[in-house]
């Protein structure tokens, strides 16, 4: 869910490539059908689209439903869809701020829920959901949105604890600053990442059950030391 722009295009497209079966989730059917046939052309070895949208919940055992029925099985689901609104933007709308943290916690978690029970029911899979570096530490500039990732990070390490041994691969992708349509609004830091790059780790991540991935992986060692960052210098510096 979430293949027809930024990271979970370029994702697709690699998997594509390598001649996956691939079923794309989405609220626009014109633009999963237009991405189904731009994956068909890079070589996937079949593609579905289908409706599922992340504020109707209520969309998504029929959505992966017909993922299933369309593929046969469901070997990894993928979940890259999500909002981002900047700190100043959400603090002048309540509505904004409940429609992000309902879509980009609650409902990702019930989402993520509903293809956890379909995942173990055939005996396990991966399941692979993005994140982000703002949930590792209250910041000034991502407060709102820095605790939707916070819980849903959470909840993803949670859910790879207790079901691993089962066969649910939990892989929690954290990127940092990516140039994607999310992210065009905002001025990138010298060390932004492009979407395909990211693709490229992710991938390898998922083919291997790695738990937790940071991309660019630059970020690994950056957040390492703000997360050691005693809480008087967090509330002096602006980032
Ligand atoms: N870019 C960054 O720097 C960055 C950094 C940290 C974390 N992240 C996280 O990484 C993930 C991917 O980000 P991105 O930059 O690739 O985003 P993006 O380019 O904006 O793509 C977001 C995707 O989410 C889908 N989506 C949005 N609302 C939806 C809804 N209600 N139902 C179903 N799908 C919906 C969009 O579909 P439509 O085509 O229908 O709009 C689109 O495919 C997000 O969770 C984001 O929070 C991004």
């Amino acid at each position: 869910m979430g293949a027809t722009k930024g990271m979970g295009r370029a994702l697709a497209r690699r998997m594509a490539a390598r001649g996956d079966r691939i079923a794309l989730l989405g609220r626009d059917l014109d633009a999963l059908e237009r991405s189904a046939r731009d994956l068909e052309v890079r070589g996937a070895a079949a593609t579905a689209a289908v409706h599922c949208d992340l504020e109707g919940p209520d969309t998504f055992e029929g959505a992966l439903d017909a993922a299933e029925a369309a593929l046969g099985r469901l070997d990894a689901v993928v979940v890259t869809a999500g909002i981002f609104a900047t700190q100043d933007a959400l603090e002048a709308d309540a509505a904004l701020t409940e429609r992000l943290l309902t879509l980009d916690f609650t409902n990702t978690v019930l989402f993520c829920e509903a293809a956890r029970r379909r995942l173990l029911a055939a005996g396990g899979g991966k399941l692979c959901v993005f994140s982000s570096v703002a949930g590792e530490r209250g910041r000034k500039p991502v407060v709102l949105y820095g605790a939707s990732k916070a819980g849903l990070s959470a909840y993803l390490e949670g859910l790879d604890h207790r079901y691993r041994a089962q066969g649910l691969e939990v892989i929690t992708v954290k990127p940092g600053f990516v140039r994607t349509s999310m992210t065009a609004e905002l001025s990138p830091p010298p060390f932004a990442g492009e979407a395909d790059d990211v693709a490229a780790t992710v991938l390898d991540a998922i083919d291997r059950g790695v738990p937790v991935v940071y991309a660019p992986a630059a970020w690994r060692p950056i957040m390492a030391v703000i997360r050691a960052l005693p809480r008087f210098v967090m509330r002096r510096v602006g980032f």
